[in-house]
């Protein structure tokens, strides 16, 4: 283990995960990806999110459960995307395979220029990416409302052009739970259900995600047309 980590701070989070967790935990921490769990942000039903120290900075670590999680339904949302089109239904596969597409498309996303974090790297059912906010991590956009909605509102579909256009993926839960506010700008996240345009659930997927978020800012007094929206994206 590297000098000056974080037994202890490990100890702390040891009990909380499966052995199996455990030693890609540390084997992460091997190989210099970060030094050590600092707390949670998250504790979700699919993933618990953690921030992690790495020198001055800090990283955020998801971690799959593999456990209680809804594997059945992680495997029908995967199955029909054509980069893993060979899955078998195996629990830790499909949960390995759910944080391996979560990393590619976040990194296709990145390569478009969409605003998501960076990640870093993936083993078994562990993401390690870039670490969203200040001093706390960024708000989700359900919790901290734009001052400008129209302008954020603007900002996000600008985003999702290009998620769409450029790295040809739609996101599959896109909501103002997945979306944090960084200062007044959107960043996306939670892209482990983004599929290819190629996925014949494709169309399906990319309306309810423009039909929620619609939704969401037509509540915040927006004048939008939901079929206006998915025209630009398209075009
Ligand atoms: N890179 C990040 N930087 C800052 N905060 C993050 C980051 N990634 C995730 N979070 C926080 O962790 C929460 C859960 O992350 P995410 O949405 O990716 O997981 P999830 O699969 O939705 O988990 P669940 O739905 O089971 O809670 C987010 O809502 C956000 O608050
Ligand atoms: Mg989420």
């Amino acid at each position: 283990m590297p000098k000056n980590i974080t037994k202890e701070k490990f100890k702390t989070y040891h009990s909380v995960f499966d052995e199996f967790t455990n030693r890609t935990i540390f084997k992460l921490i091997t190989e210099g990806h970060f030094e050590g769990l600092i707390g949670p942000v998250s504790m979700g039903k699919e993933a618990n999110v953690f921030q992690a120290k790495k020198g001055n900075d800090k990283v955020i670590v998801k971690i799959y459960r593999l456990e209680n999680a809804d594997f059945t339904n992680m495997y029908n949302y995967i199955k029909s995307d054509p980069r893993f089109m060979d899955i078998k239904k195996n629990r830790r596969k499909v949960i390995f395979a759910w944080c391996q597409r979560e990393y590619r498309n976040l990194l296709k996303a990145r390569e478009a220029n969409v605003k998501v974090p960076t990640p870093y790297t993936f083993k078994n059912n562990i993401l390690v990416m870039e670490f969203i906010g200040n001093k706390e991590a960024a708000p989700k956009l359900k919790d901290s409302l734009p001052k400008n909605p129209s302008k954020f509102f603007k900002d996000l579909m600008s985003n999702y052009k290009k998620l769409y256009k450029k790295a040809k993926l739609i996101h599959g839960d896109f909501s103002q739970f997945n979306v944090l506010n960084h200062n007044e700008s959107p960043v996306l996240i939670d892209l482990s259900g983004a599929t290819s345009l190629e996925d014949p659930n494709c169309k399906e997927y990319f309306e309810r995600d423009i039909s929620v978020i619609t939704k969401f800012f037509i509540k915040l007094k927006l004048n939008i047309n939901m079929d206006k929206i998915i025209k630009t994206i398209k075009n």
